[in-house]
């Protein structure tokens, strides 16, 4: 499961206002199109969605197979209208098991248990993985991905770093279930690219850094957990 956002250089992903467009450079928003299409599913939260009405299919990408768009939306808020139904790619709604979906007429729907805060990730990774879904890009927004954060379930992080401050406005990742520093997600940095004049940097949980065998056996604190899965 690969996290992707956009920042700014001091870590925000949208502005005081909620404005969130365009904070990276169109190369950037490019080379998300084409993580998009080497997905089996894309997945928004239902504050993404509500915000920014995205389509989250592959656009621009030569043979891109279109992935699965799915946003995990509790309580059925998305619209009948929204971009995310248009018929570019399927689309997964996950839903609470009470929700009233009588506005979603022949929309897909997998219903899941509740979380203490939303729907329960790991039952909507197994319900994915039961719909043949094995590589999953999660967009966010921060709120989604603190979640997964505290599930376990990213292994691996692209940032989009813009050379832009914005001072205020919501940070990348929020509450992921880490309350002070000996407890932070330490990762190692894969590679650093500049896509126009942005940064892309990639990263991995230290624990799962390699499949190197050579490395696992140096280091026997290390597992030989694919970087992506
Ligand atoms: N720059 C970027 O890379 C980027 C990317 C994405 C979004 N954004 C920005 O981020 C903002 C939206 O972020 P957000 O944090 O409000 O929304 P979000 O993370 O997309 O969605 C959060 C919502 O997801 C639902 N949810 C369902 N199950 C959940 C669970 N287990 N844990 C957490 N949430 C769960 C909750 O609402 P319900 O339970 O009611 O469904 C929750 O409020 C917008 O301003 C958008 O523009 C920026």
């Amino acid at each position: 499961m690969r996290w992707k956002y956009a920042a700014t250089l001091d870590g925000r992903i949208a502005a005081a206002d909620g404005s969130s467009r365009w904070i990276s450079s169109p190369q950037s928003r490019q080379d998300v199109h084409r993580l998009r299409a080497e997905a089996d599913a894309v997945v928004v939260g239902s504050g993404t969605l509500l915000a920014d009405d995205p389509q989250l299919a592959a656009r621009g990408v030569d043979g891109a197979i279109q992935p699965l768009r799915v946003v995990v939306d509790t309580r059925a808020r998305i619209a009948p209208g929204a971009r995310v139904l248009d018929d570019a790619a399927p689309t997964l709604i996950a839903v609470g098991e009470d929700a009233d979906t009588a506005h979603l007429p022949g929309v897909d729907i997998v219903r899941l248990p509740a979380a203490e805060h939303g729907l329960d990730i790991t039952a909507l990774l197994a319900a994915l993985h039961t719909r043949g879904v094995r590589s999953v890009l999660l967009e966010g927004g921060p709120t989604l991905a603190g979640a997964f954060v505290a599930a376990g379930a990213v292994d691996a992080v692209t940032g989009y770093l813009a050379p832009a401050l914005l001072g205020a406005g919501p940070a990348a990742l929020a509450d992921a279930g880490i309350s002070t520093i000996a407890r932070a997600l330490r990762l190692d940095v894969t590679d650093v690219v500049r896509l126009g004049p942005d940064l892309r940097v990639r990263a991995v949980p230290a624990a799962v850094r390699t499949t190197d065998p050579t490395d696992a056996a140096a280091d026997p604190t290390l597992t030989t957990v694919p970087q992506e899965s």
